[in-house]
């Protein structure tokens, strides 16, 4: 085989080469691999033009028009495939990408705040309204906090009614939010005016008005000249912003250790308006916190001068408050999680 032979011959088989592989190729992409693979600079129809220096100068001619020819056969054939390629690719991506805008959508459920967060919420708002801070304290508390510095000593018969869950010999869950009181004190300088709300814990049974684990806001105020007075002015505000304008509050005298002298307080029933009826219990008023005045001996406890300064304190139950509120018959609803009954505080 003479030299012109030969290239033509390469030619040939590069031509079919191409013709398969041009056969193979399955998407736009492999086909410009393919048109670097043979039309490339670096490309196979490059090689056999560098080779063709080898060839006798009067076939160099013929040569180089038939490797043209072949080169201009391959662009148009790259082309017309790619064109091909490209109108199924199109067709394939229309598929895939079709949007059916008749399908019913995936609406997203709205969800709400539980109905104990709605109501530490808003008594919160109340009191932040009237100048309060909102503080907090740990749940997992010290037995001095939740009770000794409260002038509730070891063997104190109030201890009995706050039964809680021990963790060791000193620390214990906390059975009422008042140790918060304590904190505060014991590092804030008066004057002192704080809202603190938190999960409380006692070893109850639990049934439809008792729970072990539940919700208090404990509010404190501590400043020269602080007297019952103020107490009472201050609970009647909030209870009208909680429960109405028409709301009126009962103090009566009642006993805790750490507030002297001490009371518990009721609000005229928001159903009858005093009158009576199922939501009172035929009372017309229903009980809603404790207070007192902050006793002396917890004061100087936390270092502050009972004689210059004097406090109030009172703790209010959330669950009965939002029972009472929104019409719930048993706590247990409060902690179910179900959303048949919690889709109702929207
Ligand atoms: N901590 C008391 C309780 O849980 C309530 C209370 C708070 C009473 C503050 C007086 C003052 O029963």
């Amino acid at each position: 085989m003479d030299a012109m032979e030969q290239a033509l011959d390469q030619l040939a088989r590069m031509w079919a080469e191409f013709g398969e592989a041009l056969g193979e190729a399955a998407s736009t992409q492999q086909l410009e691999a393919l048109r670097v693979r043979f039309l490339g600079k670096k490309g196979e129809l490059t090689g056999i033009l560098r080779g063709m220096g080898a060839l006798p100068a009067d076939l160099r001619p013929l040569m180089g028009a038939r490797a043209n020819e072949v080169r201009t056969d391959m662009e148009s054939a790259l082309e017309s495939r790619r064109l091909d390629l490209a109108d199924q690719e199109t067709r394939l991506r229309m598929m895939q990408e079709r949007l059916d805008v008749t399908l019913p959508g995936c609406p997203t459920p709205m969800g709400c705040r539980h109905p104990l967060t709605q109501v530490i919420d808003e008594i919160c708002g109340i009191f932040m309204g009237m100048g309060y801070a909102i503080a907090e304290g740990p749940e997992v508390e010290y037995d001095r906090y939740n009770f000794e510095m409260l002038n509730i000593p070891a063997g104190h018969p109030s201890r009995d009614t706050q039964d809680t869950f021990y963790i060791g010999e000193t620390v214990l869950l906390r059975t009422q939010t008042s140790p918060v009181q304590v904190r505060v004190m014991e590092t804030t300088p008066p004057p002192i005016r704080i809202v603190c709300p938190g999960r409380v814990y006692r070893s109850d049974a639990i049934d439809a008005t008792h729970s072990a684990i539940f919700h208090q806001i404990e509010g404190l105020v501590v400043d020269e000249g602080v007297t019952m007075g103020d107490l009472i002015g201050s609970l009647r505000l909030f209870a009208k912003g909680l429960f109405g304008a028409g709301t009126e509050i009962r103090v009566r005298p009642h006993h805790f250790p750490f507030t002297e002298p001490s009371a518990e307080v009721d609000v005229s029933c928001w159903t009858c308006g005093g009158s009576g009826c199922r939501t009172c219990k035929g009372e017309g008023w229903i009980e809603v916190l404790g207070a007192g005045m902050v006793h002396p001996k917890v004061l100087a406890g936390c270092g502050i001068d009972s004689e210059r300064y004097s406090g109030f304190a009172f703790g209010i139950g959330i669950e009965r408050t939002a029972m009472a509120r929104f019409g719930i018959d048993d706590m247990r609803h409060l902690y179910d999680n179900d959303m048949r009954f919690l889709a109702q505080f929207r």
